[in-house]
């Protein structure tokens, strides 16, 4: 009698999880996704510096990560206010080079400002455009795409030419906010983790890992050039 009663309880269960993961996946396909997203308007740098984002961007653990050692060179591409601009320079050291790319003017003299007051002296900015990151070639360690990829307009064309700019055995790290998160830009500009690790694969890239425990609203994907 009891295990008729457990058998029927986990039957009913197992029914209503099939039709939440049912309902989820069909209101997920059912989303108009825009893209490319509207550039982040240098207005909102007050959003990017928030006391608060340390709490869940988890920039230490995040940058224990990807493994950065002394000396080594790193792109923070879509580098926006410089938030992760200043670690990634402590980490990379007196010897190694940090390049803040953004395509917006703004966001490079509001980081300039900061180098600055911060007498840090081993960041580079870069101008780039909409289609090229403007970085030397052969050059990367790593290359950081951070809430930046859903900006691009042509991203696989511009993934490729990170490609060019990396080390042969660089990486490529991206991430974006996950479509189940309370926070960050509006659904529809949010990207599918899917549609992400295909989009690289067309570019010449394979997923080395994905960072599943760090972040929790946005996912970690890293990357490596095949070659
Ligand atoms: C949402 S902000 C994120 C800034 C920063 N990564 C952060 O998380 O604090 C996106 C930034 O990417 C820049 N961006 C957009 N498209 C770009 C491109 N093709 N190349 C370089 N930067 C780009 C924008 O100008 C903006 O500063």
């Amino acid at each position: 009698m009891i295990n008729q009663f457990t058998k029927s309880v986990k039957t009913i269960l197992v029914f209503i999880a099939v039709l939440c993961l049912c309902v989820s996946t069909y209101a997920k396909e059912d989303i108009k996704r825009e893209r490319p997203s509207k550039l982040f308007s240098p207005s909102k740098i007050p959003l990017l510096e928030d006391t608060g984002r340390d709490a869940w961007q988890k920039p230490e653990e995040t940058l224990n990560a990807l493994n950065i050692k002394k000396g080594q060179t790193v792109a923070d591409i879509g580098a926006g206010s410089g938030y992760l601009t200043v670690k990634l320079s402590e980490r990379v050291g007196a010897t190694g080079t940090i390049y803040a790319a953004d395509i917006q003017q703004e966001m490079l003299d509001y980081i300039s400002k900061r180098l600055v007051e911060k007498g840090i002296k081993n960041v580079s900015l870069v101008l780039g455009t909409m289609d090229d990151p403007n970085l030397p070639p052969n050059s990367l360690d790593l290359a950081i795409l951070l809430s930046t990829y859903h900006e691009i307009a042509q991203p696989v064309d511009f993934v490729k030419k990170i490609k060019l700019a990396l080390k042969p055995q660089g990486k490529l790290a991206i991430l974006e906010f996950s479509d189940e998160s309370p926070i960050g830009p509006p659904i529809q500009v949010r990207l599918p983790e899917d549609l992400v690790i295909n989009e690289l694969k067309q570019a010449g890239f394979t997923l080395s890992q994905r960072h599943t425990f760090i972040l929790p609203y946005q996912y970690f994907l890293v990357f490596s050039p095949l070659n």
